[in-house]
């Protein structure tokens, strides 16, 4: 049985100075979740038995965000193949097929490790990913002679002959688990860089009579972080994946290439998305629903139905229940709106309940919060609040109650009472004209003396 089995190393020693950041390269974000934390991911569609994460010395965050995966720290940098080495007492007594990842290259795609996986219990004792780059640079070359993978030469090690070669190392390799270990003994640092390579096992494998085979993927799925400008272009071919996925799930978008998603979107059918919409993490969206341009959401929920925005912000536990309208310049935040409820102008609405069908009129804000606390505003259902209705939570006001516009309300409400709490109007006949004409007689007087 055990022979079937995965176990993947993720390479992430790396310090990543390019990035120039504190953060260790790996957390870096890609569609909203860390980059290491995407082949992770991967790795687990594949029901591989374990993953071993090969940080270096103080990368305890890594070792946090990847949790539960285990960790094998690499205290000095010598190379790929001194990195695997660190995580072999993960793997002792392994013997299906290894996988070898970096963990600043995070879109691999499950299909392309399924099929190295599949070359490698069909024999191959090595598998390496392979591609061709519109610039080879200072890529590993893969050396294949009558349809095999013969060995990997590194740059810095390449005769010219070798260089002209523009089929490069990923990085990406599978190797048989119950050989590794001894391969990894055998490995030297005798070579221009005086590390410990990975790339030599395929030469090793060969020298041992197994086959070594390469497979051949797009540029993009092996694109690696070195800077924040990889960064952003491997972020844009992520969310060019993302598009195309919701695209072909039956999702209307006007200009795809202004809408970005988080890896955990979930999108019903029948959703429509205008320009410039960000799906931050934790953002569910179900069927028939309408969202217009420039909206910013955020661990959010919007069903069946709804219509949002424009330039609506949602922000994290905010629920819009069914057929919910909510428009421009209204913050939610914490907050559930019942099915069928309005809030359709400048409003702010937090840890609040809005009940079913109630009408929040443009400007209503619910004060949450006073400085130390925060606080809770309940209002029942088929309400309708007035117009720049300020809500002092904590406050409850009953299903069927009004407020009158202007209102500031700091006390509870009775089911389908009115309160208003405004000054009183009075208006002073004549008052106005008297103003004007003093105010006009003062002007000339002054305009004359100067
Ligand atoms: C390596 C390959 C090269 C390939 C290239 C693809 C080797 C010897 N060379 O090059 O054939 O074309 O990747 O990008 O394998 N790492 C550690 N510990 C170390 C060294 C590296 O964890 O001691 C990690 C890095 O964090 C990174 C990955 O391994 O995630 C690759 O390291 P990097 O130095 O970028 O690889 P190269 O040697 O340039
Ligand atoms: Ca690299």
């Amino acid at each position: 049985m055990s022979e079937n089995k995965v176990c993947a190393v993720v390479l992430a020693a790396g310090q990543g100075t390019r990035m120039k950041s504190a953060l260790p390269k790996v957390l870096h974000k890609i569609a909203g979740r860390p980059m290491v934390c995407h082949l992770l991911a991967t790795v687990d569609e594949l029901n591989a038995e374990k993953a071993v994460v090969v940080v270096g010395p103080n990368m305890e965050r890594v070792a946090e965000a990847v949790a539960p995966h285990a960790v094998a720290v690499q205290h000095k940098q010598q190379g790929t193949g001194d990195a695997v080495k660190a995580a072999r007492e993960h793997l002792a007594g392994f013997k299906g097929s290894v996988l070898v990842l970096y963990g600043d290259t995070p879109l691999v795609k499950r299909e392309t490790l399924q099929e190295m996986i599949r070359l490698r219990e069909n024999g191959a004792a090595v598998v390496v990913l392979g591609f061709e780059p519109a610039d080879p640079a200072r890529y590993g070359r893969l050396i294949v002679k009558d349809g095999e993978l013969e060995r990997i030469v590194e740059y810095k090690d390449a005769t010219e002959s070798e260089r002209a070669v523009r089929l490069c190392n990923s990085g990406v390799m599978c190797l048989d688990g119950e050989r590794l270990a001894g391969w990894l003994d055998r490995l030297t640092n005798d070579n221009a860089a005086g590390e410990y390579y990975l790339t030599d096992l395929v030469a090793m494998a060969r020298a041992d009579g197994c086959k070594a085979a390469a497979i051949k993927c797009d540029e993009e799925e092996v694109a690696g972080a070195n800077s924040r400008a990889d960064l952003a272009m491997i972020e844009k071919i992520a969310q060019c994946r993302l598009r195309e996925k919701f695209l072909a799930q039956g999702v209307t978008m006007t200009d795809p290439d202004t809408v970005w998603f988080s890896y955990d979107t979930v999108l019903g059918r029948d959703v429509t998305i205008e320009p410039s919409v960000i799906f931050e993490t934790g953002c569910v969206v179900e069927d028939d629903v309408e969202i217009k341009g420039f909206c910013h959401f955020e661990g959010t929920h919007i069903r069946k139905g709804a219509k949002v925005g424009p330039f609506a912000r949602l922000r994290p536990e905010s629920d819009v229940g069914e057929n919910c309208h909510i428009g421009d310049f209204v913050e939610i935040k914490k907050s559930v709106i019942e099915s069928g409820a309005k809030v359709n102008h400048l409003s702010y609405i937090g840890d609040a309940r809005v009940g079913a069908k109630t009408n929040i009129g443009a400007g209503t804000i619910t004060c949450n919060y006073d400085g130390y606390f925060k606080s809770k505003t309940d209002i029942g259902a088929g309400a309708f609040i007035g117009s720049n209705t300020i809500i002092v939570a904590p406050c409850k006001i009953g299903d069927g109650a009004l407020t009158a516009a202007g209102s500031v309300i700091t006390k509870d409400v009775e089911p389908d009472a009115m309160a208003v709490a405004r000054g009183k109007q009075t208006a002073l006949a004549g008052w106005a004209e008297k103003f004007r004409e003093q105010k006009k007689a003062l002007k000339d007087k002054l305009s004359k003396k100067g």
